[in-house]
């Protein structure tokens, strides 16, 4: 039997992205997902289960029938506002499932985990930009759960000799430049995806949230990472591992900050659209900036963004969106 990858949350926006890349690679891939946020039109012709990672049954049934080299885990709630209005629903889902996973993974012998892991685990940072010895102060629930997430990785290699790569995403943005992929949460919080909505007529005007913040212009600073250099991330983490690797954090950002407002000029010009604005309060929970240093995985990993110009990244969610998103009626 030839053994497979297992992408937990595959039929999410950057779940979707990886399996892409990993199929192009020549891995042999099989995707679970629950469709709670996901949907089954990313995944494409794929192997595809749909279930949950806390069904411990189902993991059984899964790891018996299936041979598992390596899992990827994408199936977190990622949405920092709602987490600190509903904290029991990401601790459940990004914490009690992940348990059941990792709990059949150990059962079943399978000791290598790709976790995403977020830029939320350093809360609001000293200074930027953040490396990965940066103090660990999540500001919102969303945060913990991902700090909680990486202990119990280092406690699961402790007890059970399993591997982890935990990768900070900062800001994940873009989509497949074949535009066969792309970001469609709904309801959606992202600022590039709302932007892109105003732009493409399909919202009035973006909300601006707090420009009284500590930054150059006063709206929050964000690091925007293209989707697809965090798949190629994901798939030297993979190497890293497979080729007996030991377990390690990296931060992933392209190490250049982008205010609110410099974000929505960078739509106008990719789009061509006005884009109206409104500047609003603040929204719980965010930091002001967010940026980081990705040495460390260049060194280590020798990974290399492919997409370091914003307007370059904002451009392949742009065509995602005029071409795609209506179709899947988004
Ligand atoms: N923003 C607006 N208007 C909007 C939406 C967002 O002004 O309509 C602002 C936010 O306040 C924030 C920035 O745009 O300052 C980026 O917001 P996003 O919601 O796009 O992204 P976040 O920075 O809040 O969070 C994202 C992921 C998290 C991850 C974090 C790490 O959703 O999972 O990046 O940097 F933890």
């Amino acid at each position: 039997m030839r053994s497979k990858l297992l992408i937990v949350g595959g039929a999410g926006y950057i779940g979707s992205h990886m399996v892409l890349k990993l199929v192009e690679s020549g891995f042999e891939v099989l995707v679970l997902d629950n469709l709670s946020t996901g949907l089954r039109e990313l995944v494409g012709e794929v192997e595809f289960i749909q279930g949950d990672l806390g069904d411990g049954e189902l993991m059984d049934k899964l790891f018996r029938e299936h041979s598992v080299s390596a899992v990827m885990h994408f199936a977190a709630f990622s949405q920092v506002g709602e987490s600190m209005r509903r904290p029991l629903r990401y601790w459940r889902n990004n914490i009690s499932k992940p348990v059941e996973l990792l709990d059949a993974m150990a059962r079943h012998g399978v000791f290598k985990f790709i976790f995403s892991s977020s830029a939320a685990v350093y809360g609001e940072p000293e200074s930027v930009p953040i490396a990965e010895d940066s103090e660990l102060r999540p500001t919102n629930p969303y945060g913990a759960t991902k700090v909680a997430m990486e202990h119990l990785l280092a406690d699961m290699d402790t007890a059970f000799g399993m591997k982890s790569v935990s990768l900070r995403y900062f800001n994940a943005a873009g989509a497949d430049p074949k535009g066969r992929v792309g970001e469609a949460h709904e309801p959606e919080t992202h600022l590039i995806p709302l932007v892109l909505r105003v732009a493409a007529g399909q919202s009035e005007k973006i909300m601006i949230y707090g420009t009284d913040y500590p930054t150059p212009d006063g709206t929050c600073v964000r690091d925007y990472i293209h989707v697809n250099d965090l798949a190629s991330a994901h798939l030297l983490a993979l190497e890293h591992l497979m080729d007996g690797g030991g377990s390690e954090v990296f931060n992933l950002g392209n190490s250049r900050g982008y205010s609110v407002r410099e974000v929505i000029d960078i739509a106008r010009k990719v789009s061509g659209k006005e884009i109206p604005a409104l500047e609003v309060e603040r929204r719980q929970g965010d930091p002001a900036r967010l940026v980081a240093s990705s040495e460390k995985i260049k060194r280590v990993l020798d990974w290399k963004p492919e997409f370091e110009d914003m307007e370059t990244i904002v451009n392949t969610a742009w065509n995602w969106h005029i071409t795609s998103l209506r179709e899947l009626g988004g």
